[in-house]
């Protein structure tokens, strides 16, 4: 038995990395899932690979458009017949100084790791409600959301506002049973994300001596996490922000 049988979820940025090791656990959890990515190619071999899992169908398309977010949420009411779990987890990185920071880096760090997390838990949420039966609406923050890093300031940002917005969804959705919780993770992979971000082996190293666990975290440690997180376990969590960091900002520096 799986602690998310019967479960129908959403997963964002679930062509790769972090959201297809979400996607992965929920499946084994006995999750059904609708995943999303914004490259076809990616989200389609995505869902072909995880198959063999459960049930699993792919909608490419860019999570900043709210038709969309709302695309999201029909499918996996038309395919599955409800919605009980949904993940915001796409992001990008442009790491710049701030004073190279430009006005396009900062609209699609936004638009990406805030907007969209808005546009889609609030139709994951308005589906929650008409079905009456609660849900849970979970977002990949960052430990970037509680504590800056260099040349980073448009991603520190969005993912600070996850942390509010997780906390906003809470208290208004509380009384119709649906919880809200960020999860936010110290250095996790490597993931493309990582690699985007200028990772080279030394970049590799470098991380991994900022945390007192001494490695980086891995995907399923995250995936885990976020199945508790997601499952009836968790009943009782909601509007809090999960540190997932090896101990990384525990530590003055
Ligand atoms: N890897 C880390 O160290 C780390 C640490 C903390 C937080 N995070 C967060 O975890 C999440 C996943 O990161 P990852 O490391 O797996 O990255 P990744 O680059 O491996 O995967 C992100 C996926 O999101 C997709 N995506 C990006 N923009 C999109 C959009 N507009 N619409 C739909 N899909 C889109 C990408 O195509 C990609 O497949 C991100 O929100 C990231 O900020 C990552």
């Amino acid at each position: 038995m799986g602690r998310l049988d019967g479960k129908v979820a959403i997963v964002t940025g679930a062509g790769r990395g972090i959201g297809q090791g979400i996607a992965r656990k929920f499946l084994q959890e006995g999750a059904r899932v609708v995943i999303a990515d914004k490259v076809t190619d990616r989200v389609e071999a995505s869902a072909r690979e995880l198959s063999a899992l459960g049930n699993v169908v792919p909608v490419p398309g860019d999570v900043t458009d709210e038709n969309v977010c709302q695309s999201l949420v029909d499918t996996a009411v038309a395919r599955f017949g409800r919605l009980d779990i949904c993940v915001n987890n796409a992001g990008i990185v442009r790491p710049t100084s701030f004073l190279d920071h430009s006005r396009k880096d900062w609209d699609d760090s936004i638009a990406v790791m805030l907007t969209a997390v808005f546009l889609l838990s609030q139709r994951a949420a308005r589906a929650m409600v008409k079905q009456g039966k609660g849900g849970v609406i979970l977002s990949t923050a960052s430990a970037n959301g509680h504590v800056a890093e260099r040349n980073c300031a448009a991603y520190n940002a969005a993912k600070a506002g996850v942390v509010l917005l997780t906390q906003s969804i809470a208290i208004e959705l509380a009384d119709q049973g649906i919880r809200a919780v960020a999860v936010s993770p110290g250095y996790v992979g490597p993931t493309e994300l990582m690699i985007d971000g200028g990772g080279s082996p030394d970049f590799f190293k470098d991380m991994a001596a900022h945390v007192p666990m001494g490695r980086i975290g891995r995907i399923e440690e995250i995936a885990n996490l976020f199945a508790f997180l997601a499952s009836d376990e968790a009943s009782f969590i909601s509007g809090a922000s999960y540190l997932i960091d090896g101990a990384q900002l525990s530590e003055q520096r």
